[in-house]
């Protein structure tokens, strides 16, 4: 049994063989620019009117809270284990390989499905941009085999250029990140500002048409827009102060967006009756609507802008997490060179991007969209749990920051996190309970035997 759950030693001074230039700005901005995408500007309205209605609000409150507690607990665990492996960097050195691997493979998928996934809603939205000023990409072009085209060009096409900037180096995507940030949060102003004159408050009766099921499988489905925060704490050997800037950095973007969140939602919500936000570009749809065509517009950059980041920033830690889990030999050792030049893991970013790449233009992902939800739901539960036990198994290890009130809060996020994860759909399960499978035959037919422990 113990060799089952071999585990390694923590270790609080992280070597990082990448360059130390980010900052808690920097950080934060990461984190808003992983955050801020389709879950507001696609599934804002699709879930209100579905699931919530104008308790769409209580949806991103519920869904914000479970995050907020792991959020806390991440950021407990980035300042005292660290390493860009993220949640499964933590599960190595609380719960040991088996553990740490099951948690790294659903994060592949979860980082690995939301850049397709978010790919494919930007080649729509870029589709629609263009068609406005009058250049049609050929059907053919811009839409999987699957749903009656040959290819999703753009899809492709934006995570290859994706792949060129992470290639070139971190200090260039946060640069690139930190404008497209300032575009989409500059939309979304614009859109508040335009909204707030034309709120009607008639239109929040009924609040909960779906009652409570409707909120919590609203939450469930919305807690997508989150998705994110936890690719701030990837970045821990690429930060200059990340004992005190990654707690800022995750704890600051999280705040900021759920107050962006609730306030998007209530305005919707308040403009226009819940049953007519059935689209796929609710933002933007209200305003044309009201007659702002040239606001719909910016908002509709805004939208592009604000998906760039959020395949950036995933993509980023995607590539962060997979080297991690080569350098503890979980992978080919391959993935572990860093460029000596960019400093920065150019195999794992190019095959990675490939493989997005591939995806993104041949698969109809959004109907997989859900699995990202549950994979990032299980390594919230697990860095949550993380934190409560190893504050029983080690509890003289430093930690630069404390989750407060511990372990409730660890505790109360695994509850949150799983009663998400229950409002789930069934087949959402079968994928991740496929998927896990799959990572498993893997973990024992090669990663076990390769591991850096195994060679120890
Ligand atoms: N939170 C990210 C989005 O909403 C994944 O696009």
């Amino acid at each position: 049994m113990t060799k089952l759950f071999r585990t390694k030693a923590v270790s609080t001074t992280q070597e990082s063989k990448f360059k130390r230039c980010l900052t808690s700005v920097d950080l934060t901005l990461l984190g808003v620019g992983a955050i801020i995408g389709a879950g507001v500007f696609v599934l804002t309205g699709i879930a209100a009117a579905t699931k919530a209605g104008p308790a769409i609000m209580i949806c991103y409150l519920l869904a914000g809270m479970a995050c907020a507690f792991s959020a806390l607990s991440y950021a407990e665990l980035a300042t005292c284990i660290g390493g860009c492996g993220s949640a499964y960097g933590y599960a190595y050195a609380g719960f040991g390989e088996l553990v740490a691997w099951i948690i790294g493979w659903d994060l592949l998928m979860e980082y690995g499905i939301a850049c397709s996934a978010v790919a494919i809603g930007w080649s729509a939205y870029i589709d629609n941009a263009l068609a406005a000023i009058g250049v049609h990409i050929p059907h053919a072009l811009s839409i999987s085999p699957f749903q009656g085209g040959i290819v999703d060009l753009p899809a492709m096409i934006i995570i290859l250029i994706l792949t060129a900037l992470l290639a070139m180096g971190i200090r260039h995507s946060a640069r690139f990140n930190k404008i497209m940030v300032l575009i989409k949060v500059a939309a979304i102003a614009l859109f508040i500002s335009v909204a707030i004159p034309h709120v009607n408050l008639a239109n929040w009766h009924p609040f909960a048409p779906f009652g409570w099921p409707g909120i919590a499988s609203g939450a469930a489905v919305i807690f997508f827009a989150y998705i994110g925060f936890d690719a701030v704490s990837t970045a821990a050997e690429e930060c200059i102060n990340p004992q005190r800037d990654l707690p800022r950095g995750i704890l600051a973007s999280l705040a900021i967006c759920t107050i962006v969140y609730i306030v998007v939602a209530g305005l919707l919500t308040a403009i226009t009756s819940y049953k007519n936000l059935n689209i796929s570009s609710p933002v933007a749809q209200v305003l044309l609507h009201l007659g702002y065509n040239w606001a719909a517009g910016i908002i509709g950059l805004g939208a592009i802008a604000g998906l760039t980041t959020v395949i950036l920033v995933m993509f980023y830690g995607l590539t962060r997490i997979i080297f991690a889990m080569s350098r503890d030999g979980l992978l080919p050792p391959v993935f572990a060179q860093v460029h000596p030049k960019t400093q920065t893991p150019v195999k794992v970013i190019l095959v990675a991007g490939t493989i997005i790449s591939l995806i993104a233009g041949f698969v109809p992902i959004e109907n997989v969209a859900e699995l990202v939800n549950i994979g990032t739901l299980a390594a919230f539960c697990l860095v949550c749990a993380g934190v409560a036990f190893m504050r029983f198994t080690k509890p003289n290890l430093p930690r630069p920051f404390k989750t407060p009130w511990s372990p409730l809060v660890p505790i109360l996020g695994i509850v949150s996190c799983f009663y998400l994860m229950l409002h789930l759909a069934a087949l959402t399960w079968e994928g991740f309970a496929i998927w896990t499978f799959i990572g498993l035959i893997i973990y024992f037919m090669y990663s076990r035997r390769h591991s850096a422990l195994a060679k120890d």
